[in-house]
């Protein structure tokens, strides 16, 4: 069973989102664990710090390596299972839906979340963390993306969706952003009167022309919003 062991020193920050909806039901059913080790705990001198100023000088607080290896060394689990440790840092490389899928199939991951200014590079390399960012902007710390990772990763979990087909299609399955969806009402009349009608191939029952439009409409999208992704699509081929 996928195991998310967090180290943090905010752990009343979780489950926080991932307790709701889908991901919630399958938290409360087991089919994923998830456990927080508070960095606070192995704070060191008569303060109990767990950061300290920057060697070099500079603004911020960094954690200290000696805090990280032992909260890092109180983690017991089997050696035997498939572990990897990731930092959140808007300096790691950037996660994606790939990476989330092999994240999906590992028995434990373990998660740093820095705060302040970072934390400190030899804990980072002696201890083997891999450096990942969720985008490239700067959050205040690493605990709402441990949970936009997490939520990315369990929803691709066997049993966790409802619908698993629904990941088939989505976006970035196939290199190709999702085509547009459409519901209830056939036609819509918007509060300034303008009617707006769906696609007439969506309504049509024929399941081939269906497949052929979305597929037309993702390519479409891809080019027009993410030229990159449909580069490397072409590239790939
Ligand atoms: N911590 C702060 N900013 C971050 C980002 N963009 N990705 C991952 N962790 C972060």
């Amino acid at each position: 069973m996928f195991n998310a062991i967090i180290l943090t020193a905010y752990p009343e920050m979780f489950p926080g989102n991932l307790s709701y909806s889908l991901i919630g039901k399958a938290l409360k059913e087991q089919k994923f664990n998830l456990e927080t080790i508070d960095l606070r705990n192995f704070g060191v001198d008569q303060r109990n710090s767990i950061d300290d100023e920057p060697f070099g000088g500079g603004p911020g607080m960094i954690l200290r390596p000696d805090v990280v290896e032992k909260a890092v060394l109180s983690i017991k689990i089997d050696p035997q299972k498939n572990t990897e440790r990731i930092y959140l840092t808007p300096a790691g490389k950037l996660a994606n839906q790939a990476k989330l899928g092999n994240f999906s199939k590992l028995d434990n991951l373990i998660i740093l979340c820095g705060r302040f200014e970072g934390v400190d590079q030899r804990a980072i390399d002696v201890l083997n963390f891999e450096e990942i960012s969720i985008g490239d902007y700067v959050l205040a710390g690493g605990e709402i993306a441990a949970q936009v990772l997490l939520e990315g990763c369990i929803r691709l979990i066997p049993g966790v969706l409802g619908q698993p087909e629904s990941l088939l299609e989505e976006s970035f399955s196939n290199n190709l952003l999702e085509y547009p969806q459409y519901t209830r009402p056939k036609v819509w009349e918007d509060t300034k009167k303008v009617l707006h009608e769906v696609p007439e191939v969506l309504i049509s029952g024929n399941h081939e022309k269906i497949k052929e439009w979305r597929y037309k409409e993702s390519i479409k999208k891809t080019k027009v919003k993410r030229p990159d992704l449909y580069i490397k699509k072409e590239q790939d081929k």
